[in-house]
C-alpha cells in the first residue's frame, strides 16, 4: 500500500544543511499497522509528512496505492503532533472540515461526525469552540476529523501524547477496532515503547542524523490487545524490553545503516 524507495529528505536553511532522512526503504502492506519510534529529531514527523504529500522528497520515491504521492490526498489522512483545529469553528465544524475541503456533501457526513464525537466521549461539546476544550479533548476532535473521510491510509504523529493514561488506553482500543474493521493502513509515530508494541504489527526503529531505519521488529501478539488485566501484558512487556534494548544501543559504524527484519 505504502512504498518508500531510497527516500531522503534534506533541509537547507540559512544556518546550513540538515539531512533529516537518508535511504529509507519501507513497504507497508494494505491493512498493516506500523509504528515508528526513535529519538527526538530522528525524522519521524518528516517521514510522515513525506508520505502525506505535505513535503516533497529530495531523494527517492513515495507511492501510496501504486500512485506517486505529490500532494495531499483524500485517501490519506494525517493527524498531527499538536491538534491543529481552526479556532473560530465549532467542534462539529472542525470535524467536518475535510468534507468541505474535498467538496463532499456535508449533510451526508453530519451523522457520522456526531457518531465519531460520541465515540471519543465528546457528545454535548459539538457547538463549543476549541479554546473551550482541554488539550486532550482537542486532540480527540482532531482524531474524529482525521477519520471523517474514511481514509484508507492514516498517518498519525504522536496523536495520544497529550492525553491522560486512561483516555490513551481507550483510544488505543478504539483505534485497533477501526483498524481491524476497516482494514485501514496505519503508520503511527510514538515515543511510547509500550504503545508501539500494543498497537503495531511491526515497529520501525529510526536512528538519528541522518534518520535511517535501524531495525524492524515484528510483533506477534494476537489482537485485540490491551494492557489491562489480560493475557497480553506479559507479551507486551517482553517485546517492549527487546525494543528498549534496540533504542538504547549506541550506534557503531559497523551497525550504521543496517536495517533488517
Ligand atoms: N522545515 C524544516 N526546516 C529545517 N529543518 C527541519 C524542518 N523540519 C524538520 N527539520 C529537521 O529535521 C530533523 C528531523 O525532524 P523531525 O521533526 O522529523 O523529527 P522527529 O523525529 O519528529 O522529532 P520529535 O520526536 O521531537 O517530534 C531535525 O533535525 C529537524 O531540525
Ligand atoms: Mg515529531
Amino acid at each position: 500500500m505504502i512504498e518508500l524507495s531510497g527516500v531522503g529528505r534534506t533541509f537547507t536553511g540559512r544556518s546550513g544543511t540538515v539531512e533529516a532522512l537518508q535511504g529509507i526503504d519501507l513497504s507497508v502492506a494494505a491493512g498493516e499497522f506500523v509504528a515508528v519510534v526513535g529519538r527526538s529529531g530522528c525524522g519521524k514527523s518528516t517521514l510522515l509528512r513525506l508520505v502525506a504529500g505535505l513535503l516533497p522528497t529530495t531523494a527517492g520515491t513515495v507511492t501510496v496505492g501504486g500512485q506517486r504521492v505529490v500532494k495531499a490526498r483524500r485517501d490519506i489522512a494525517m493527524l498531527f503532533q499538536r491538534p491543529a483545529l481552526l479556532p473560530w469553528r465549532s467542534v462539529l465544524d472542525n470535524v467536518l472540515l475535510p468534507v468541505e475541503i474535498f467538496g463532499l456533501r456535508r449533510a451526508q457526513h453530519r451523522a457520522r461526525a456526531l457518531e465519531l464525537l460520541d465515540l471519543v466521549g465528546l457528545t454535548g461539546f459539538e457547538k463549543r469552540l476549541p479554546h473551550e476544550l482541554s488539550g486532550g479533548m482537542q486532540q480527540r476532535v482532531s482524531l474524529c476529523r482525521s477519520l471523517i473521510t474514511e481514509p484508507q491510509v492514516m498517518l498519525m504523529d504522536e496523536p495520544f501524547s497529550a492525553l491522560d493514561a486512561l483516555t490513551r488506553e481507550e483510544l488505543s482500543v478504539e483505534l485497533q477496532r477501526i483498524h481491524m474493521e476497516r482494514a485501514a493502513t496505519i503508520v503511527f509515530v510514538t515515543h511510547s515503547i509500550d504503545e508501539a508494541v500494543l498497537l503495531a504489527d511491526r515497529v520501525v526503529v529510526l536512528s538519528p542524523r541522518p534518520g535511517r531505519i535501524r531495525k524492524i521488529l515484528p510483533i506477534d501478539i494476537p489482537r485485540p490487545r490491551s494492557l489491562g488485566r489480560n493475557a497480553h501484558t506479559e507479551d507486551v512487556a517482553r517485546c517492549s524490553a527487546d525494543l528498549h534494548e534496540v533504542l538504547m544501543e549506541r550506534e557503531t559504524p559497523a551497525s550504521a545503516g543496517i536495517g533488517g527484519e
